[in-house]
């Protein structure tokens, strides 16, 4: 019988990062494996296919490996929940007690039944998620030429070791940005020009001034740079910038909402 992509990758143990394109047949209780090419996507090479939530939380990154990924095809209309809650603001945080209030149809509660289960999953291994129902984010206006909101490709930095969880459940997924299509938007001299007209103090202070405004975080992708799209379901754990991390941050950014349509995310 012959062996699927994914079910031959697992039958050998093949971390999805190391991944090849390959043809595979069972026979004789030999799984033959011919190896076509070794040219991965640049952001293949950064993410880890976990096969649960233990472990996503339990894998540490490593490596290339920056982000985390448990793939998932969720059931539920979690559409329904989205237009069941009113949107007074541009963003509404909906809390266990909110959503267990909502009357919904069966497809409906089994949507919520996932939502309440992420929630206390990522609670019991210490996190703090929240669960945000998202017309549109704020965008930074400040500085025109170098926006600083999460509509631009950005890492997230903590004090403190931590990871970021994220999950869309519906509307327009998150992204990310392969670190090797990726450049430090403070890097280019154009723009880092503009920054120290900005800035305008002594030079000793400029670095200071660059992470004190958040500017040190975004970046810029290459021209021929293909960003991933998280898709809808999928629990992702994104390394952090922080003291100490064995990784480059994971470079992503929130979509632009498309059609009016809100989003729904947990994130922490
Ligand atoms: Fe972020």
């Amino acid at each position: 019988m012959p062996l699927s992509r994914t079910n031959t990758k697992q039958a050998i143990g093949l971390k999805p990062s190391a991944w090849v394109n390959y043809t595979g047949r069972e026979a004789n209780n030999l799984i033959l494996i011919k190896t076509i090419m070794i040219n991965l996507p640049d952001v293949e090479t950064q993410i880890y296919h976990a096969t649960d939530f233990k472990s996503l939380i339990s894998t540490p990154f490593h490596g290339t490996i920056n982000a985390l990924c448990w793939p998932r095809e969720l059931t539920g209309d979690f559409g329904e929940i989205v237009n069941k809650v009113a949107l007074n603001e541009n963003i509404v945080e909906l809390d266990e007690g909110g959503l267990c209030a909502l009357q919904l149809s069966e497809q409906g509660n089994l949507a919520r039944d996932i939502l309440l289960n992420d929630l206390k999953l990522l609670k019991a291994h210490g996190a703090s998620p929240v669960l945000n129902l998202i017309r549109c984010y704020e965008r930074d206006d400040a500085y025109p030429f170098f926006p600083t909101d999460v509509y631009s490709f950005h890492v997230d930095r903590a004090v403190v070791p931590t990871d970021t969880f994220l999950c869309t459940y519906y509307g327009e997924p998150s992204e990310i940005l392969p670190n090797a299509q990726a450049i430090q938007k403070v890097l280019v001299p154009e723009i880092r020009d503009g920054l120290k007209k900005l800035y305008g103090g002594e030079p000793e202070g400029f670095e200071s001034f660059l992470s004190e405004y958040f500017f040190d975080l975004h970046y810029l992708a290459t021209p021929a740079a293909r960003p991933l799209n998280l898709g809808l379901g999928n629990l992702w754990k994104l390394a952090v910038d922080h003291a100490g991390s064995p990784v480059p941050p994971c470079v992503h950014r929130a979509p632009k909402e498309k059609n009016g349509q809100s989003r729904l995310l947990l994130i922490c």
